[in-house]
């Protein structure tokens, strides 16, 4: 084994995307908010940055977000104080609105349009099991079973869903591969040349087939539309469920069920009639019951709230255009309405496991599949940005959901590495709104992440640095901790360990066990613990470059520790890993080096 020489590295020059393991760079900040934390700085400068675009003294690049009435807050499960670290723009619109309010705070009432389809898959977690999420939807709706049963012999793939292989796990990670729309939400040319008369008064060429040379058919048969884009369906307003199903049937796929991610509203309109179905409840009660009640979101609803909030309503645009629509059957997948500061208490939750258990909760965070970038990936429904840090090179998750519907957009962020993440509200009728939205978050999350991280690295520095000795008298063992100053393996840098008077890095140091670079990182945080083990992680000796496949293979071992972590054991404890003792204030008391078994005290 190599001796120990010297941990004075030279800093590598800048490779591609690095991984060691998948998890968090430091341990989750606690300080967002005092007058000390790097976020709490980060996001005061925002706001007067804000401020200035939107009242006039500057015209900056926010400027673009005057005409976007909005409400953008943070939350952390380390810090309860950061649901205060909130923003709120009324836009001209907004302060002129002839409806609802004319000033935004954090219990505006928005709707959240798609945001929505991150409560009915919660709600599904919470009342479903594990079988249900797996039974095919012919086994629940009976109008898919007659589909089915129609076209054992006949079943050509290209144009027949095959309802027998798609579950409801399936239509929540939008891996059906079924039709976007559902009936009579669908913009289909025929159904909008039949409609336009009906609900315009008008017959246009716009809406016309022949004006596109589609050929013409026989729009009172069956099987050229859904039930519920028929006059008699549509214009009795909301569809029934059998009606629904019955139209969604014949629906041709977009995809085979679980080869390729495809967006479906649709999925989620059949995915709330099947929890509604399988609890044998409406699913307003499904909501109310299993995540507004038990979390006190006193301000959401899953139907057109009361008259009575209309006074703290943002309304764009005219009621019945739009914050007053009901969406009858699509409510799960784009019918909730909130606030700010109920989506503080709905994120916390769900970063909290308050309503499911940890483990249910960890297993529901993460993908189920690439898309065809390498920065996005799809979850059941998280639509997961992957943040490569600019200086690093380094990763992080950022799971959401989007919201984006009529006058209305929304984004749920969560950050699980840093147990933090951030909510965005938006109204607007102008056609900007939508790109707006995404520009906010971008705006935003490209204050709050580098602050995070910034001040994340700062708590290890102060918390876990320093020295720790052993307490037994007369028993010489010791560890000195020091922050990496390696960039791109950032961490806790060993400079000293001894163990019972052996000298145990420079045995070590350089060995599998303990490579050169290798730096200490949390690995098991225990949820509401006061423990935490870090364990030592390397940077890629050869990180796989950006489209340059040559060492692709190549440098397995060196990218990615998955396929290393707890080799080396001694008496069956992992060598290489360290648990921290943390007190209440989040001070760090002490440190055991596992396989050695022997408490450490910070001195
Ligand atoms: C504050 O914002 C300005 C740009 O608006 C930026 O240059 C500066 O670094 C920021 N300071 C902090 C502490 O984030
Ligand atoms: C702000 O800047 C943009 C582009 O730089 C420009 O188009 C716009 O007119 C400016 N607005 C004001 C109020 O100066
Ligand atoms: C304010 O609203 C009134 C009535 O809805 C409308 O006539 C007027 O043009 C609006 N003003 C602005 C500045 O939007
Ligand atoms: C669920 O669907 C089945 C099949 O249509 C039906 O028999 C059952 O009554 C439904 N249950 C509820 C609670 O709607
Ligand atoms: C529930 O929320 C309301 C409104 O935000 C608040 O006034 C009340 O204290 C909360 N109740 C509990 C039990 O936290
Ligand atoms: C709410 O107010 C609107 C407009 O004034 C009215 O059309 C509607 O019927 C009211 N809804 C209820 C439930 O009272
Ligand atoms: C320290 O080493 C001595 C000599 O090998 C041994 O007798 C003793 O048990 C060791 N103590 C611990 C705590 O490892
Ligand atoms: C502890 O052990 C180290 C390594 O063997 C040695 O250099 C040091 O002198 C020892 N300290 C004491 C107080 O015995
Ligand atoms: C999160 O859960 C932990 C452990 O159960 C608890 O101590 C803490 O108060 C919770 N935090 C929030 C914000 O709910």
């Amino acid at each position: 084994m190599r001796p120990y020489t010297s941990l004075l590295l030279t800093t590598l020059s800048l490779p591609g995307a690095l991984s060691n393991f998948l998890g968090p760079i430091y341990p989750a900040p606690r300080d967002l908010t005092s007058s000390n934390s790097l976020v709490a700085a980060a996001w005061k400068n925002l706001t007067i940055s804000l401020d200035r675009s939107l009242h006039g003294q500057s015209n900056s690049t926010l400027s673009e977000f005057n005409d976007l009435t909005f409400s953008v807050g943070l939350f952390s499960t380390r810090d309860s104080k950061a649901e205060k670290l909130q923003y709120h723009h009324a836009a001209p619109e907004t302060r002129n609105a002839s409806f609802g309010t004319q000033t935004v705070d954090g219990d505006s009432i928005y709707r959240v349009a798609s945001v929505s389809k991150l409560f009915t898959v919660l709600a599904g977690l919470i009342e479903l099991d594990l079988e249900e999420w797996e039974r095919p939807l012919s086994e629940i709706f009976p109008e898919f079973a007659h589909f089915v049963r129609e076209k054992s012999n006949t079943l050509d793939p290209i144009y027949d869903t095959q309802w027998n292989a798609i579950t409801p796990f399936a239509l929540a990670s939008q891996m059906g591969g079924i039709s976007q729309y559902g009936a009579p939400w669908t913009p289909d040319y025929l159904a909008l040349y039949v409609l336009e008369p009906l609900i315009l008064g008008t017959s246009s060429p716009e809406y016309n087939p022949a004006t596109y040379g589609f050929p013409p058919v026989d729009p009172s048969d069956p099987a050229n539309h859904a039930p519920c884009t028929t006059p008699e369906g549509f214009v009795g307003g909301i569809c029934d469920p059998e009606s629904y199903a019955e139209g969604a049937s014949t629906n041709p796929p977009i995809a085979l069920p679980w080869t390729s991610p495809v967006y479906s509203n649709n999925g989620f309109t059949l995915l709330g009639m099947a929890i509604a179905n399988l609890t044998g409840k409406t699913l307003d009660d499904v909501y109310q019951e299993s995540i507004f009640d038990p979390l006190n979101m006193t301000s959401s609803y899953s139907v057109v709230p009361p008259n009575s909030t209309l006074p703290r309503s943002v309304v764009a645009g005219e009621p019945q255009a739009n914050f007053a629509i009901d969406n009858g059957l699509s409510k799960s997948s784009g019918g909730i309405f909130s606030t700010l500061n109920d989506l503080a208490k709905f994120s916390t939750a769900i970063l909290n496991s308050t309503l499911l258990d940890t483990h249910t909760t960890h297993r529901w965070m993460k993908p189920v599949t690439h898309t065809s970038d390498l920065h996005y990936a799809i979850g059941a429904p998280w639509e997961i940005y992957r943040y490569e840090h600019p200086e690093t090179g380094l990763v992080t998750d950022i799971y959401t959901k989007l919201g984006d519907s009529g006058s209305y957009g929304a984004m749920t962020l969560f950050i699980p590495d840093f147990d933090a993440g951030l909510n965005l509200i938006t109204a607007s009728t102008q056609a900007t709104r939508s790109q707006q939205t995404l520009d906010l978050v971008q705006a935003v999350i490209g204050v709050f992440l580098p602050a995070l991280t910034k001040q994340a690295a700062r708590e290890l520095e102060q918390k876990y640095t320093g020295t720790y000795v052993s307490a037994t008298p007369g028993l010489n063992s010791s560890l000195t901790l020091t922050p990496s100053k390696i960039p791109t393996s950032p961490g806790l840098s060993i400079t000293s360990w001894i163990q019972n008077s052996t000298d145990v890095l420079s045995i070590f140091y350089g060995s599998p066990i303990f490579p050169t670079k290798a730096t200490l990182r949390p690995l098991i945080t225990p949820h509401g613990s006061n423990q935490i083990a870090f364990r030592l992680a390397t940077t890629p000796a050869d990180p796989v470059l950006p489209r340059d496949p040559s060492n692709l293979f190549s440098a397995f071992y060196d990218a990615d520790q998955f396929a290393q972590l707890g080799q080396y054991t001694y008496a069956n404890l992992y060598i290489g890993e360290f648990v921290f003792e943390i007190q209440e204030d989040g001070r760090v008391s002490g440190v055991t080096p596992a396989a050695w078994v022997g408490r450490l005290e910070k001195v």
